[in-house]
């Protein structure tokens, strides 16, 4: 028997979530919760709004309508580096990997700015225990090999493993990943998969993904968007079979 009120909160609770910019509705009242522990991708056409809906969660921009929860606390109106100190971890659709320094220092860097007075970056205070957690991030993300590459030397696929170390830095209980396999040949996607898989169980994932061979083996449940709205949400088992998904993806194959 299980009660609703033992129900824990979801990792991440959206409740009419939307933002205009100007007349453009980018995301509109979108509503779903993702559970503790849960993997959930985010799929939808170019302009759909998944990395809008990203930038309401994480703070970067702030929602002109609805609430935002994250394990029950409204974080509705809190600036991106509270959000982040609570948990939230993420990679841009973009990369922001500073490609003359290696793996390693990168991940250095990331573990240093994730800490309160990361502006004492700029005088480096040796620590060991900051050293060795970024050097655990190596081997977390499959680069130990070359932790002390510079990424100018990575591939495409080794940096985007290494992008997701730099947002495991902050210990994040929810991890948001933006197209993660952007990019990648055939031969690196593997890796990637593996990676996601090796994650702790309870770190709850969100991934916007345009390519279902990624999308599908790594989540629990599918969330669809279309002109900034939801339009299906479904488990990835069923979610190729969905008309409107179908209709979306023009007949493409999928897995
Ligand atoms: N800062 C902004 N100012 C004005 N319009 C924006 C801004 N950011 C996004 N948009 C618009 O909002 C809509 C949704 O964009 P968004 O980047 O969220 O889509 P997406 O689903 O991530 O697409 P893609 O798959 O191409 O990454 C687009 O029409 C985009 O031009
Ligand atoms: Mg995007």
């Amino acid at each position: 028997m299980t009660s609703m009120n033992a129900a824990p909160s979801p990792a991440l609770s959206l409740s009419g979530v939307g933002r205009l910019f100007g007349a453009l509705a980018a995301v509109r009242d979108v509503t779903f919760d993702i559970a503790h522990g849960e993997r959930r991708a985010i799929l939808g056409p170019n302009g759909a709004g998944k990395t809008t809906l990203f930038n309401l969660i994480c703070g970067d921009f702030m929602p002109t309508s609805g609430t935002i929860k994250l394990f029950g606390e409204d974080i509705t109106r809190l600036p991106a580096h509270q959000r982040a100190r609570r948990g939230i971890g993420r990679t841009y659709q973009t990369s922001l990997l500073f490609v003359g320094l290696t793996v390693l220092e990168n991940l250095y860097i990331a573990v240093r700015g994730a800490k309160p007075g990361r502006f004492s970056l700029l005088v480096p205070r040796a620590s060991d225990a900051d050293r060795a957690k970024a050097r655990a991030l190596t081997e977390r993300v499959r680069l130990a090999h070359v932790a002390d590459k510079p990424v100018a030397d990575l591939s495409h696929g080794q940096r985007r493993q290494l992008e997701v170390g730099m947002a495991l830095a902050c210990d994040p209980r929810l991890l948001m990943l933006d197209e993660p396999a952007a990019g990648l040949s055939a031969a690196e996607r593997p890796e990637l998969n593996r990676l996601l898989k090796e994650l702790p169980r309870d770190l709850t994932l969100v991934l916007i993904e345009h390519d279902m061979d990624v999308a599908l083996p790594n989540a629990d449940m599918v969330t669809v968007m279309k002109d900034g709205a939801v339009v299906v949400e479904n488990t990835p088992d069923r979610i190729q079979d969905d008309p409107v998904v179908y209709e979306i993806y023009l007949g493409k194959k999928v897995a």
